[in-house]
């Protein structure tokens, strides 16, 4: 018994923010944005729109293209960054606008987030015997993001898109291998310093803007071509693959310069390669499952398909899976 992606939705806030607006905002260019990251516009979420709404309408999305109900559903692991509040989980929110009752619980791996939700929703799958998860990545990378900080105010953005992962009685289908990793000597890389046990929120922290997500974005950069290269490797090595029998490379949306040199070592070509980093930026554990989802509804991605996903983010976390995409 295996775990298959069985229905996939997404859910965007309808703002934008383009390059443009940047320019007026912070000393930008969009020529400078567009060469150094490949983002020309991000979607940004409005008033009401949060982290758990932008979840409920990705995952209700997903239960419909499966072609269940919420009832169906026997776990839900949702991954994010930018959680609805600190107590509870996001899950939690999520769950109640749905109407499930099943188990649920938030999953932080950064950027990661998803691919990691993916492989545990998929074991317990498999372990539990259960017929349906629910997998969210959901983000609003907006809301902790400095407006007035040109070196992160440009990357991040908004959005959702979640998965039902059900059984498959076909070895050959699903998720085949995944490797999952975290060095955490690298922590200070990418964080936001305030709002936990270590430094609470308080008007000093506030004052300093400690509570928005500081990067230290060269040796970001440095480190994830090597990790997404190292990672990718190792799933297609655990599944006997080889980089040539990849049919789509679909990695974290973080710079289009990552991706692409990411997938020339990894020797996938650029036409196997999913980008939509141009439209929507960074978002964090919502940009796997966006960009996959838009390959899927856009009939890229065909049953039979062999899908390399492949991550990183604050931790400094990787993951990596490849699947067999099943009849969607
Ligand atoms: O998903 C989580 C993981 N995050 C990432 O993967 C992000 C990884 N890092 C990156 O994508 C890149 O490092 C950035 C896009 C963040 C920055 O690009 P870079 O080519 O590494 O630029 P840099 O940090 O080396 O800065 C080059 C110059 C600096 O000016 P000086 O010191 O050379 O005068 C920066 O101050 O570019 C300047 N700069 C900007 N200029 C115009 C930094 N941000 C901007 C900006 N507009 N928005």
């Amino acid at each position: 018994m295996q775990a298959t992606i069985a229905g996939i939705g997404c859910a965007l806030p309808s703002g934008r923010l383009t390059n443009e607006e940047l320019e007026r905002r912070v000393d930008t260019s969009s020529a400078w944005i567009v060469e150094r990251t490949g983002i020309r516009e991000r979607r940004i979420a409005g008033d009401g729109e949060t982290t758990a709404s932008l979840g409920v309408a990705a995952a209700a999305n997903a239960i419909k293209h499966a072609g269940l109900t919420p009832d169906a559903i026997d776990l839900m692991v949702l991954a994010t960054a930018t959680p609805e509040q600190p107590i509870p989980h996001t899950g939690a929110f999520v769950s109640d606008r749905l109407g499930l009752r099943c188990g649920s619980f938030d999953l932080g791996a950064g950027c990661a987030g998803f691919v990691y939700a993916l492989v545990v929703g998929s074991s317990l799958l498999v372990a539990g015997d259960l017929d349906h998860v629910l997998v969210v990545g959901a983000e609003t990378l907006s809301r902790i993001t400095d407006p007035e900080d040109r070196s992160t105010c440009v990357l991040f953005g908004d959005g959702a898109a979640a998965v039902v992962l059900s059984k498959t009685p076909d070895e050959t289908g699903g998720l085949l291998a995944w490797d999952l990793g975290c060095d955490g000597s690298a922590a200070d890389l990418l964080e936001v310093p305030a709002g936990g046990s270590r430094l609470p929120a308080s008007a000093t922290t506030v004052a300093g803007g400690q509570h928005y997500l500081k990067m230290a974005g060269q040796e970001v950069f440095r480190r994830a071509v090597r990790i997404i290269v190292e990672s990718a490797t190792t799933t297609l090595e655990k599944a006997g693959c080889s980089a040539a029998d990849v049919d789509w490379f679909v990695p974290h949306q973080a710079n289009l310069r990552i991706i692409d040199t990411a997938a020339k070592k990894l020797g996938v070509s650029r036409e196997r390669t999913v980008v939509n980093i141009d439209r929507y930026g960074n978002t964090s554990a919502a940009s796997i499952p966006l960009a996959l989802a838009e390959a899927a509804e856009g009939g890229r991605i065909k049953e039979g398909d062999l899908v390399l996903l492949s991550g990183f983010g604050a931790g400094m976390t990787w993951a990596s899976a490849l699947l067999r995409w099943g009849a969607l």
